[in-house]
């Protein structure tokens, strides 16, 4: 098989799929998880049902026996772990969780939300040697902010620009990937694409087609497209959009992260969701 110049991470929180997925392909480069797919994996499924709900430590613990398991399965693109997080949490809240999880396996990235609090947590990561993946990305403007809060770092930042959750609110969510791809090739290179909220094999195809750096992908989908022998986009590929275009912006990437414009509402719904389904693993919510 050829493989695809675009790096494939499995999208999950349990394990198992990480194993049939390099089975499958015979490979797989990295790993993402989030407070959700966390809530999902299958351990912490048993105890909730069972009517164990966890502390706030125990919740970290189990999130760490996760990812060291995953560790070691997968290649270079490493194990992205997000830090709990909702509307109130601070920069420094956000830096002191994502100390102790950098420190829980040798090949994390740290996922911070794409806020002012998350790009400023990013920024004291870099400074500090600590990879970062930021997540819940639905806007250019957003990726030129981490591009600007992450110069500097001493290896590549990932962005995660979410297509599916774009597709769901009607537009073309493969266009933000396409515009950041455009905008960082006038760029330093530091920071990476990786195309996350990944729903379908024309998904995949066409982050191939684009080059992305990475892909983060759900285990269904890297089953089909090992059930289509792994099939690679040719040169009349055409990816078929159903949503709303998305313009490309022309934006000066010299420029301090704050003047971008950040706000998103996916972003600010993105993080109540994952603040929700982690509470409600926990005994007392915080
Ligand atoms: C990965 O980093 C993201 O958390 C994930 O791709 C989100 O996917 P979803 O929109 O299907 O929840």
């Amino acid at each position: 098989m050829t493989r695809p110049k675009t790096k494939i991470l499995v999208d999950g929180g349990d394990p198992q799929e990480t194993l049939r997925a390099k089975e499958l392909l015979g490979f797989v480069d990295g790993q993402t998880t989030n407070p959700s797919l966390i809530a999902k994996n299958p351990h912490i499924k048993e105890l909730i049902a069972s009517g164990h709900k966890l502390s706030g430590r125990e919740e970290m613990d189990e999130y760490k026996k996760i990812v060291r398991t995953i560790s070691p399965l997968v290649g270079d693109a490493g194990v992205s772990i997000e830090v709990f997080s909702d509307e109130k949490t601070s920069a420094q809240e956000m830096f002191t969780q994502g100390q102790e999880m950098y420190s829980w396996i040798p090949n994390a990235y740290i996922k911070y939300p794409c806020t002012a609090e998350g790009l400023r947590a990013a920024q004291i990561s870099v400074k500090q040697g600590i990879r970062v993946n930021m997540t819940l990305c639905f806007s250019q403007q957003q990726a030129a902010a981490v591009y600007a809060a992450t110069r500097g770092t001493r290896e590549p930042a990932y962005v995660s620009p979410f297509v599916g959750r774009l597709d769901d609110s009607g537009q073309n969510g493969m266009d933000v990937v396409k515009n950041i791809k455009q905008m960082f090739s006038k760029g330093d290179g530091h920071v990476l694409v990786l195309a996350a909220s990944i729903r379908s094999l024309e998904h995949l195809l066409y982050c191939f087609a684009l080059q992305t750096e990475l892909a983060t992908v759900p285990s269904k989908i890297l089953e089909l497209w090992a059930s289509k022998n792994l099939p690679m986009p040719d040169e009349h590929f055409q990816y078929k959009a159903s949503g709303k275009p998305i313009p490309y912006e022309e934006l000066d990437l010299g420029q301090t992260w704050e003047s971008f414009d950040i706000q998103h509402d996916l972003t600010r719904k993105g993080i109540e969701k994952f603040a929700a389904d982690y509470r409600a693993t926990l005994a007392r919510p915080a």
